[in-house]
């Protein structure tokens, strides 16, 4: 799964991600020890990961060679969108679990937040996670000569963060998922279109704008973000469809078969198995062939997309 990332923007972005976790714990009350459990579990960091990868593509030396072109502000401002989206993607996490949503009791082989702290106490760490996720993007820009750039680039960052996570973007898509929970489509053709619509907003916009702000914290032009932040929502869909079939298949630290005993449509109830990884594979090359055609593409974006579809867990 690590393939790809460059271990030193990887392990800065650990060592970030470790210290919010250590500021919630410095301060007392079941909020902040939820917070502390939220970030302790062990997430694959798909989201972080893809961030630093896409920022490499536009800026191959930034986290590895320090006497690189790359300014320090630039470099911080990388780590802290790849901390940014995870962080908001925990958020999505907690609340996706509550009961008044999935009413799930496991996540990463432990029990959800709000089994261990209670529902408002998740209710408040989502919101907490969310709206904290955006101060770490505005306060990591140091203002020095290049005050007026950097800013630019953090405020693009906070925008493709908050248009992919809002009202148009990610929680668009969790209500279209209640609304899929609680009825079925008949008609399989408005089944699949409805799921890939669902799909699309729920996982595909945050995937897509993990690349893009790794991109745009990196100093990407206009194009490679738009670029990014398309193959990152396809690379999203694909994801979330090999979310459902591992669902069913393999333990992954959730309830295993959720989905089925709830009767949610998903790609598998829809297609089966055999044609819903034939659509991971192409929505997979689709996202890498419209990279390859803005000359972005790189090996080890094209590693990471393909181990994510190999993915076990
Ligand atoms: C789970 O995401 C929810 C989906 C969008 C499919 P991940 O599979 O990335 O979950 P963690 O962060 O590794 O636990
Ligand atoms: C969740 O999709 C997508 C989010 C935006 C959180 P799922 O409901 O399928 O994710 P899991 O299976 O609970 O991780
Ligand atoms: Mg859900
Ligand atoms: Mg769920
Ligand atoms: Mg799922």
């Amino acid at each position: 799964m690590i393939n790809g990332v460059n271990p030193d923007g990887f392990n800065a972005v650990i060592a970030k991600w470790r210290a919010i976790r250590d500021g919630y714990a410095g301060i007392d009350g079941s909020l902040n020890e939820a917070l502390v459990y939220a970030m302790d579990g062990s997430g694959k960091m798909v989201r972080p990961r893809i961030c630093l990868i896409a920022a490499s593509a536009v800026s191959p030396r930034w986290a590895s060679d320090q006497n690189s072109m790359v300014p320090a502000w630039r470099r911080d401002l990388i780590i802290a969108a790849a901390v940014a989206v995870e962080m908001v993607h925990n958020y999505s996490l907690i609340h996706d679990d509550l009961p008044c949503m999935d009413n799930d009791d496991m996540r990463r082989g432990r029990p959800t937040l709000h089994k261990v702290y209670g529902e408002a106490i998740a209710l408040l760490a989502g919101d907490a996670l969310l709206t904290d996720s955006f101060s770490v993007i505005a306060e990591s820009p140091v203002p020095d000569e290049n005050a007026g750039h950097c800013a630019g680039d953090a405020m693009a960052c906070i925008r493709e963060l908050a248009g992919a996570a809002g009202g148009r973007g990610m929680i668009f898509g969790q209500s279209l998922d209640l609304a899929n929970a609680a009825g079925n489509l008949h008609e399989p053709g408005a089944a699949l279109m409805n799921l890939e619509r669902i799909h699309q907003h729920k996982t595909g916009a945050l995937l897509g704008a993990a690349c893009a702000i790794g991109a745009a914290a990196a100093g990407g032009s206009k194009k490679a973000v738009t670029a990014f932040r398309f193959a990152g929502s396809q690379i999203g869909v694909a994801f979330q469809i090999m979310d459902d079939l591992l669902d069913d298949s393999d333990n992954i630290g959730k309830t295993q078969g959720k989905d089925a005993t709830t009767g949610k449509q998903t790609y598998l109830s829809l297609l089966g198995r055999t044609r819903g990884l034939e659509l991971v594979q192409g929505l997979t090359s689709g996202a890498l062939q419209g990279l390859n055609e803005v000359g972005i593409l790189t090996p080890d974006f094209e590693a990471f997309a393909a181990a994510l579809c190999r993915r076990k867990f």
